[in-house]
């Protein structure tokens, strides 16, 4: 099978085409390098054998979107490309939407063009909003308080896919959402390394480690957790990349939903106890005030994905620690 994967130079996409390729299948990518760098398809090349084709396309580009899907012959589509800054996207929500459901848009119409029925969409747990429990199951309600426009384009782009599945009986979609992705390949070679300012917790703690930044704040200690600090499902990339190809195996006619999560909540102090250990040096950290939109506690209940794509996470948050300092040992 040959997969087009949108943003695929990003990290979650550049983990999942190191299995694509792993696994026997051909893969194109298209991304436009705006949080990732042309020199991800080298590693890719260096730790699979086989450089696959890189299309520099903007999604918002609709006739260079076309032009790809209509000379590549794909069977199907794994959708990442986008932004996800959440405090980014709530500064700057028209860019997020035009970008995201705009982008999004573009990559249908171009698959309708050519034929291509099948999609594995990028989601998030983000979507379920705040549901008032903390074991997230595929049958929560979506779309009702979720705290940012980031978070509301995931939700949107998954209406959006709902719908072109019942007027198109023949579109297959797999709808992955994910909790918090984190780690690095275990070759240490290929890692998340975003432009700019990161958001997310463990890049936050890559750049303290490497003394760009002189401490992590830990947005509050204050919640109703174990620890009083926020507690998330902190999901290995290499996993969440190995769900995509579980997904592919197993689509049909239709939408499915599947929360890729390991099922376990871990907390801010306990990451940061888990990095040290890795390291084997203290992390710098002090309490500071709580995050806008961040909730106390959630995670995934997994039994549907491993039901269903036979599919769980093997690896640890210990793997993800020890694939992180070796990711950053490199660079
Ligand atoms: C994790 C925990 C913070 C930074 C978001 C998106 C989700 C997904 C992952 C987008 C929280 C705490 C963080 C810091 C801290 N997709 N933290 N100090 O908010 O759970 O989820 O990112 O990438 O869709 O919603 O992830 O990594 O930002 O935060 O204390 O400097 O770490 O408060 O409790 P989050 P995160």
């Amino acid at each position: 099978m040959k997969i087009l994967v949108t943003g695929g130079t990003g990290y979650i996409g550049s983990h999942t085409v190191v299995e694509l390729l792993k696994d026997g299948y051909e893969v194109e990518i298209l991304d436009n390098l705006a949080n990732s760098k042309a020199s991800v398809v080298d590693v890719i090349e260096e730790l699979t054998g086989i450089k696959p084709k890189f299309h520099q396309v903007d999604l918002l580009d609709k006739e260079a979107t076309k032009k790809v899907m209509q000379e590549g012959g794909f069977d199907a589509v794994i959708h990442f490309a986008g932004l996800k800054a959440v405090a980014e996207s709530v500064e700057q929500p028209l860019r997020y939407y035009e970008n995201n459901i705009i982008g999004t848009l573009n990559l249908l119409a171009a698959m309708k063009d050519a034929g291509v029925k099948r999609l594995v969409f990028s989601s998030s747990a983000t979507v379920y909003g705040d549901p008032g429990k903390n074991a997230y199951t595929e049958d929560l309600p979506t779309g009702q308080n979720i705290a940012s426009p980031y978070g509301k384009t995931k939700y949107m782009i998954e209406e959006i896919l709902k719908d072109e599945a019942v007027a198109d009986p023949e579109f297959e979609v797999m709808l992955l959402r994910y909790f918090n992705p984190i780690g690095a390949h275990e070759s240490g070679k290929l890692g998340e390394d975003p432009n700019g300012r990161p958001n997310n917790l463990m890049p936050i703690i890559m750049k303290v480690a490497k003394g760009e930044y002189p401490e992590l704040s830990v947005y509050g200690n204050d919640y109703p957790t174990k620890d009083g600090t926020c507690v998330r499902d902190y999901i290995h990339v290499v996993d969440l990349a190995k769900g995509h190809l579980a997904a592919l195996k197993n689509m049909k006619p239709g939408v499915k939903i599947y929360n890729l999560g390991s099922g376990k909540g871990t907390s801010v102090l306990e990451m940061i106890a888990a990095f040290e250990k890795a390291s084997g040096e203290k992390l710098p950290y002090k309490i500071a005030e709580r995050r806008a939109g961040d909730l106390p506690e959630f995670y995934a209940v997994p039994t549907k994905a491993l039901e269903e794509l036979g599919w769980k996470t093997e690896l640890t948050i210990e793997d993800a620690m020890n694939d992180t300092i070796k990711y950053l040992n490199n660079f």
